[in-house]
């Protein structure tokens, strides 16, 4: 992923607004940033290897931070073609400085593209596959922008989203949708454009989201959307319920911290109005009667796929229906059967996940229908989705998700729970009971941040750890392996524990901590035999467990204590400190 920001309009002291949406976008990708803005009728580009500060660098030494302008264009990179280097950092030029652009995707057919660009005389500095855009508008353009733009996007495959400015027709940019989300914000005067919405929140909340195969002319004064061939298309602005506060630091040192923070009151807020201890309420799910579904896929990636996975375990033990859940860039390229009773969700914080996505219109092309759990309103996968229930997180901006899985969960317990008493007249009011304090029990967790510190400080110098789960906490295994190896750089792998004697407890030594998510419960003593072995080999054991287990520090180095809950709430409490 990449991000872009820009802004046309009124003059204003352009470099703070482009940093600053580039600081919320580097969530996007964070190995290359740069910036392209009117300076003195004509194109300045500044852009580096690194992080955004390090881009803010650069313009502070050439002083030139408080440049006003009309007209500005920024990116952040995360590399796919040509290594992170200064060349392949974006904005991308033509030689003379006519034309830039800031790309986010993948051009597939650039190989060829720039074969052809370069036998007519075009010379590449970059490696990079967005590099054949800037020659394709160039080589197509005769006095006109926006006709040589639809030109060129003709001839791209894959999929992108790109912002192209140029120094003959400095009233405008260009934006071209294709498959990576771009949205227009309308200002007075003014306008913005981003690959999400938080970098001009503080700006406007009335935002236009570009539909696949669209090109936007913005002007300070108006959008103009049409497809391809030139067809104008009527757009309508959608109200941002998001604050500029909301996507804040808020005081912390990171957004991550800051959203781990926020998981009690997330889970609050996604339960709100949902369920008390009479039932359910999600009424957005009345069309999908259970009694009309013979089978479900999950469908999603990383993160949202092992909430997936949990909502799987969930599903099939409380409701009784098949539930297959899938890694979506897997899904989206094998052939597989579906029968018209099937239904299709998918799970996407950002409901832009391209994986996802192009699972969704599979199944929609298939004709099953479709339900998905999304935080971001707006996002296309919400937009195409037959049902959306939305996870109430806010903006989620840490590259890692964090509150986002916790909303997840909480989202696929009421699911569940509503399936379930249609479907077996499930008691709720027990589970409900239990619902509600899982935010308070969230909150409890992370009152003790100082003793979860203390085993990092512990750890830390381990290169490699093995998280070991059974049953409902295998899928939180996966996702504490991940946001160790995310996050710290460590390789991390979780297994289901008893998996672990089918091979890689050949791995196992005092070198390579266990992490045993091991609740109280029914799977209990099956992975305190895991355990057993992995201790046998002088692996350093850390327990995610139930406070009271007086059992499991015989068995371990370390605990990290959830409170006691039913036990089906169990994995929700043991994310919070992994
Ligand atoms: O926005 P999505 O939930 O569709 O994103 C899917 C994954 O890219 C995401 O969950 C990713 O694995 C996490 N950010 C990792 O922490």
């Amino acid at each position: 992923m990449c991000g872009i920001v820009g802004y046309i309009g009124e003059k204003i002291e352009i470099v703070p607004f482009l940093i600053g949406g580039l600081r919320d976008l580097e969530y996007r990708g964070y190995d290359s940033a740069g910036v392209v803005f009117l300076d003195d009728g004509r194109l300045n580009v500044v852009k580096t290897e690194g992080k955004v500060n390090r881009l803010l660098k650069k313009l502070q030494d050439r002083g030139l931070t408080h440049k006003k302008s009309t007209l500005g264009m920024g990116h952040t990179r995360w590399a796919t073609h040509g290594a992170p280097s200064d060349d392949n950092a974006h904005p991308l030029t033509d030689s003379s400085m006519d034309f830039a652009v800031v790309h986010n995707g993948i051009i597939e057919n650039h190989v060829e593209l720039r074969r052809e660009l370069q036998s007519d005389g075009y010379s590449f500095v970059s490696d990079t596959d967005t590099e054949v855009i800037v020659y394709l508008v160039k080589k197509y353009y005769r006095d006109n922008l926006l006709d040589a733009v639809r030109q060129a996007v003709k001839r791209l495959s894959g999929a992108f989203a790109v912002g192209i400015v140029s120094r003959f027709e400095l009233d405008k940019v260009i934006l071209v949708r294709q498959g990576s989300p771009l949205v227009v914000g309308i200002g007075s005067g003014a306008m913005y454009f981003a690959s999400d919405v938080n970098p001009f929140l503080t700006y406007t909340d009335e935002a236009v989201f570009l539909e696949e195969g669209q090109i936007a002319v913005l002007t300070s004064r108006s959008v103009e959307v049409m497809d391809y061939d030139g067809s104008i298309v009527e757009w309508e602005s959608m109200h941002i319920e998001w604050t500029p506060e909301m996507a804040s630091k808020g005081g912390f040192e990171h957004y991550m911290l800051k959203e781990i923070e926020e998981e009690g009151k997330v889970v609050r807020e996604t339960l709100e109005g949902r369920v008390n201890l009479d039932g359910i309420s999600l009424p957005e799910l009345s069309g999908a009667s259970i009694e009309q579904i013979g089978r479900l896929f999950i469908v999603a990636c990383g993160t949202s796929y092992y909430a997936g996975m949990l909502g799987k375990y969930l599903i099939e033990e409380l409701v009784g229906i098949p539930v297959e859940v899938e890694v979506a860039s897997e899904l989206r390229y094998r052939r597989f059967p579906v029968y018209p009773n099937d239904m299709a969700m998918f799970i996407s914080q950002s409901g832009e996940t391209a994986d996802t996505l192009a699972s969704l219109r599979l199944f929609k092309d298939r004709g099953i229908k479709t339900v998905s759990l999304v935080n971001v309103r707006g996002s296309t996968i919400d937009r195409e989705s037959d049902v959306t229930l939305y996870l109430r997180a806010g903006p989620e901006i840490g590259v890692a998700s964090t509150k986002a899985f916790v909303a997840q969960l909480a989202l696929l317990y009421l699911i569940a729970f509503q399936w379930a008493k249609e479907r077996n007249a499930l008691d709720i009011r027990e589970y409900a009971s239990g619902l509600l304090k899982l935010p308070y029990q969230i909150e409890e967790i992370l009152s003790d941040k100082e003793a979860i510190k203390r085993l990092a400080e512990k750890y830390y110098s381990f290169r490699n750890f093995l998280y070991l789960g059974r049953g409902f906490y295998y899928p939180i295994a996966m996702e504490g392996a991940l946001k160790l190896k995310e996050i710290s750089y460590i390789h991390a792998e979780a297994y289901p524990a008893g998996e672990m004697k089918h091979g890689p407890i050949a791995l196992i030594d005092e070198q390579m901590p266990v992490v045993a998510v091991i609740p109280r419960g029914y799977i209990y003593s099956k992975t305190l035999s895991n355990l057993e072995e992995t201790r046998a080999r002088r692996a350093p054991i850390v327990a995610v467990a139930t406070t009271g287990d007086s059992d499991i520090v015989r068995y371990t180095n370390d605990v990290m204590w959830i409170p006691r809950s039913m036990e089906i709430f169990a994995p929700m409490l043991c994310i919070v400190p992994l």
